[in-house]
């Protein structure tokens, strides 16, 4: 068994769970790893993973009694679990199964791990590992949505075959690439309930904010249009956390479901002509402008006065010519004077590529690229995932709900172009 890079995780009190899923097996090597590291680790088992893995192994490697019980009188009087919730400055969940996951979004205290995680202000870091359906469930889904939300790290699952025979997301990230991710988390990070912002976050103040969400309508006829998938989700979540950071925002959006955000103008277009003339009219005003609208590359040529009708002529099929629409963030980012400009690409192969290539022909100062080909992230879910891309570097954001995505993303932001911010609108 490897160990991990001497030192690097050094000083620090890992908590590790480990719930019932096959891939309970590998964690020896997890502990060895994390150890080897530098890590101090204590193991709490569930009752689940008693099934599958040794505490005589767990106690060998990690060279501390397993605990596995709140009842358990002596190792109680040694160290009460309160005392254990406070001595871990990381709880790691590895392998989480799909009912620990349920557990702690519904914030359930039934056994001595899940009620460690009620009385600890350790950040919490899951990495689920079950069956591909039983990750795939809305219910699975939500409950991490739900945990991410809060605050919670989560590391993966990674996708490959499975124990069970099938394919496909759902397996234990590896005991190496977890105790790497570990030495990136701050130690101590506490869960912070459902909007984990900083209260007194207000690196936005005064800093005004125009933002594109949603999918714009090109029409075919009174009564037909072409479109796309996006719900206005990311996009309406950028602008919630960049009031909620002190901005004046403004939101430019295709048609969409959503209500408005606290705080928030929002100008309601449908082509992607009327969100440019909406744009242009707030431009002036605008230190920092963020495309995410899925804007239609095209528009029908000539769209019909009255409703196109199946007739002799059309029976067999018709043709629609297209044009291009203008390039709304193109145009923005090329105005002089003008905003910061953030774009997102969302692509389906050769991410990377497509996305530096749209940063450097349109010109923006940054990119968020989202890879649309994974189903459980990008259009319409709750979920997201992306890579920031700019000039010089590129960072990646890890599947979270798309309000910590935005929160990530505007960070990043303020890091990068903080200066620049701050000139465009300086503080009386
Ligand atoms: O709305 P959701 O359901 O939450 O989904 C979010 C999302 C997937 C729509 C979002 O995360 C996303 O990726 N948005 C960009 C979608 C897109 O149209 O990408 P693009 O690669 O085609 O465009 C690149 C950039 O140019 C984008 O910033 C886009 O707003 C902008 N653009 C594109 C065409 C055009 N005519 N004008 C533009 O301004």
């Amino acid at each position: 068994m490897d160990q991990g890079t001497p030192g690097e995780l050094a000083g620090r009190h890992i908590l590790l769970g480990i719930t019932g899923g096959i891939a309970a097996y590998k964690t020896p090597d997890l502990v060895r790893k994390l150890r080897g590291a530098g890590a101090d680790v204590c193991v709490v088992t569930s009752a689940g993973a008693q099934q599958f893995v040794s505490s005589t192994a767990l106690q060998a490697v990690s060279g501390r009694a397993v605990r596995h019980s709140l009842w358990d009188e002596a190792a109680e009087a040694a160290m009460g679990h309160i005392e254990l919730a406070r001595w871990a400055d990381t709880v790691l969940i590895a392998p989480a199964t799909a009912n620990c996951i349920a557990k702690l979004a519904r914030g359930q205290a039934d056994d001595l791990l899940t009620t460690l995680c009620l009385a600890t202000t350790a950040a919490l870091v899951v990495a689920p590992a079950m069956n591909v359906r039983m990750w795939q469930h809305p219910a699975t889904q939500s409950n991490v949505a739900l945990l991410a939300e809060r605050g919670a790290h989560l590391l993966g699952p990674a996708e490959g075959e499975q124990a069970c025979g099938e394919y496909g997301p759902g397996r234990m990230v590896e005991p190496a690439d977890i105790c790497k991710a570990l030495t990136s988390i701050d130690p101590g990070q506490a869960v912070l309930g459902p909007h984990a912002t900083d209260p007194a976050d207000n690196s936005l103040a005064g800093v005004n904010v125009l933002i594109t969400a949603g999918p714009t309508r090109e029409p075919i006829d009174p009564v037909r249009y072409i479109s796309n998938r996006s719900s206005g989700k990311q996009g309406y979540a950028l602008a919630t956390e960049a009031a909620r950071m002190g901005a004046t925002v403004t939101l430019v959006s295709g048609p969409t479901a959503l209500p408005v955000p606290p705080g928030v103008k929002r100008i309601d277009v449908l082509s992607a002509q009327d969100m440019l003339t909406a744009v242009e009219s707030q431009l002036d005003q605008t230190d920092l402008f963020i495309g995410v609208a899925a804007v239609a590359d095209y528009r029908v040529a000539a769209v019909a006065n009255e409703k196109i009708k199946k007739t002799a002529s059309t029976r067999d099929g018709i043709t629609l010519d297209l044009v291009t629409n203008p390039d709304i963030i193109a145009t923005v980012a090329a105005t002089a004077g003008g905003p910061i400009t953030v774009g997102f690409a969302a692509e389906t192969h050769k991410g990377l590529e497509h996305a530096r290539g749209k940063l450097e022909r349109k010109g923006l100062d940054m990119i968020a690229l989202n890879d649309v080909s994974d189903q459980r992230i990008g259009f319409s879910s709750d979920a997201n995932a992306l890579t920031i891309l700019w000039s010089d570097g590129e960072q990646q954001v890890p599947m979270q709900t798309k309000a910590a995505i935005a929160r990530s993303l505007l960070s990043k932001v303020v890091e990068l172009f903080n200066p620049r911010l701050s000139v465009r609108s300086p503080t009386p």
